[in-house]
């Protein structure tokens, strides 16, 4: 497995992979593009054999937080440890750019993902009924979830 940053060439499988990782609501090409073409943003993406199986991208929020704006590995791949590489990888880029706190939201009803977060040290702080647009498991809702990473 390579881990190395986004290139253009990579949109097709990202595109791909994501309609596989997420079942409700997935980012549609534009989406995509637009998110790893925004400045500031920074990115991780883990290739086989030419194929991205999985990816996270980061954006700033403030001077002190950057946001895990998605996360996601191959469902063949799943629970087989390259999320935790990817987390820790995206965690290590926002402590390189000086970030003190990780923040995201993640769905209320998505339980495997809140134990992922949960096991790598990020805490629920704020409930938000009305996120997201799409139903997920009969819920709109999110968890805003954050995780210190440096003092
Ligand atoms: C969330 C996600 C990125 C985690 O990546 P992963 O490679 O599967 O996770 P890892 O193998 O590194 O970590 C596994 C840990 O996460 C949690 N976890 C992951 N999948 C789980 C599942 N299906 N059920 C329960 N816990 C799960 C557990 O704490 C697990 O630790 P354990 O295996 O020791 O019990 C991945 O499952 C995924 O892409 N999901 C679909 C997209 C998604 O929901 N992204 C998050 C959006 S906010």
């Amino acid at each position: 497995m390579i881990f190395r940053q986004f290139e253009p060439g990579d949109l097709d499988s990202i595109v791909d992979l994501e309609k596989r990782a997420f079942p409700i609501g997935p980012y549609t090409r534009p989406m995509l593009r637009k998110i790893f073409n925004t400045r500031g943003s920074f990115n991780v993406i883990a290739v086989e054999g030419g194929k991205v199986m999985g990816y996270v991208i980061a954006l700033p929020l403030d001077d002190k937080s950057a946001d895990v704006e998605s996360i996601a590995v191959d469902p063949d791949l799943q629970r087989s440890g390259l999320g935790t590489t990817l987390l820790k990888l995206i965690e290590d880029g926002m402590r390189g750019h000086s970030f003190q706190y990780s923040v995201l939201e993640v769905r209320d009803r998505n339980d495997e993902a809140i134990n992922f977060y949960r096991k790598h040290g990020y805490v629920a702080i704020t409930h938000l009924p009305t996120y997201y647009t799409e139903v997920f498991r009969g819920s709109r809702g999110a968890f805003r979830m954050v995780k210190k990473l440096r003092d």
